[in-house]
């Protein structure tokens, strides 16, 4: 990042909150000079504040990219101060969930260049997964450049179309409270038999840990790794029988949930 076009034109990132930081943490680390960045937050933080960063003063006219991560509700005060940067070279990426392509369209302008991107939270310690889409006239190069820039919090895959987003964000935009609801749930369950509070909890965590990084990590599947783990009659198999019911199990649950997120996903793109 060292050498980029950022480094160069400049990057101006417009709030700066959970998800702004998490990402601004990861660029300077990656050799971006604090001198290029220039940063919009009404309220910034005393970690925000020692960074070296320019924190709001005067933007540069035409910067490489203007990342965006205000929260959604509040897009429609804060866009329209940076319409003079819209129809020309900057790259404009959002993360903010359900403002479409299209209303960054409208309020900067049709020409202007968009990426419209969804995190998630392990971006805070560089594990997080985005994905992201593009306009039209957004080429091959911003979304490249795009990429480079989200790829300093995990992992970015590329979408087809934008109407992918919401399930996305169903999947893996919301699916970290799942798992944390899953851990909390999971040490409640061994204390109901008969495991310290602490010591259960313990247990899951370093489990959901252990068990992601493995899946990841694995050339097999994870159904052949549960398949591996799961000998006939035996422990995991009682546990499964439970979890994998079609009706009441994970099967039927984690569909009405993503399809839930998804949904309101949609309804709020829309309203
Ligand atoms: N957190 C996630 O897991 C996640 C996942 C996917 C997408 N996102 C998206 O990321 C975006 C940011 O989320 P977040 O969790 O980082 O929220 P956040 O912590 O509330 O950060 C938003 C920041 O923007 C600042 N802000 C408010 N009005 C502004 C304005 N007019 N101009 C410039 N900055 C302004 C806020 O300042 P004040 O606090 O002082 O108002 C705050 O520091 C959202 O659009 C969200 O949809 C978040």
């Amino acid at each position: 990042m060292k050498n980029s076009r950022i480094a160069a034109e400049g990057l101006v990132l417009l709030g700066c909150g959970k998800m702004g930081s998490a990402m601004l943490a990861g660029w300077l680390a990656r050799g971006l000079p604090a001198s290029s960045v220039w940063v919009i937050d009404p309220h910034p933080s005393d970690w925000l504040q020692g960074q070296g960063v320019h924190l709001n003063t005067t933007l540069p006219v035409k910067p490489a990219i203007v990342l965006v991560a205000v929260k959604p509700q509040m897009m429609a005060d804060a866009l329209p101060t940076l319409k003079m940067m819209g129809n020309g070279t900057t790259l404009f990426v959002s993360v903010a969930a359900g403002i479409t392509i299209s209303y960054f369209e409208q309020t900067l302008g049709a020409q202007t260049p968009i990426v419209r991107a969804m995190p998630n939270t392990p971006a805070a310690i560089s594990q997080g997964i985005t994905a992201i889409v593009a306009n039209a006239a957004a080429g091959p190069k911003a979304l490249d450049e795009a990429e480079a820039l989200l790829s300093a919090v995990g992992d970015v895959v590329r979408l087809d179309a934008e109407a992918q987003i919401d399930a996305v964000t169903g999947v893996s935009g919301s699916g970290p409270a799942y798992v944390f609801h899953m851990i909390e749930t999971m040490a409640a369950a061994g204390v109901a038999q008969g495991l310290p509070a602490d010591l259960s909890m313990q247990l899951a965590k370093a489990t959901v840990a252990g068990a992601g990084a493995l899946a990841l990590q694995s050339d097999e599947t994870p159904s052949q790794l549960r398949i591996n783990v799961t000998s006939p009659n035996g422990t995991t198999q009682a546990a499964l029988e439970v979890l994998m019911d079609e009706v009441v199990g994970f099967p039927a649950l984690l569909k009405r949930a993503v399809k839930a997120a998804t949904d309101r996903s949609r309804e709020l793109a829309g309203g």
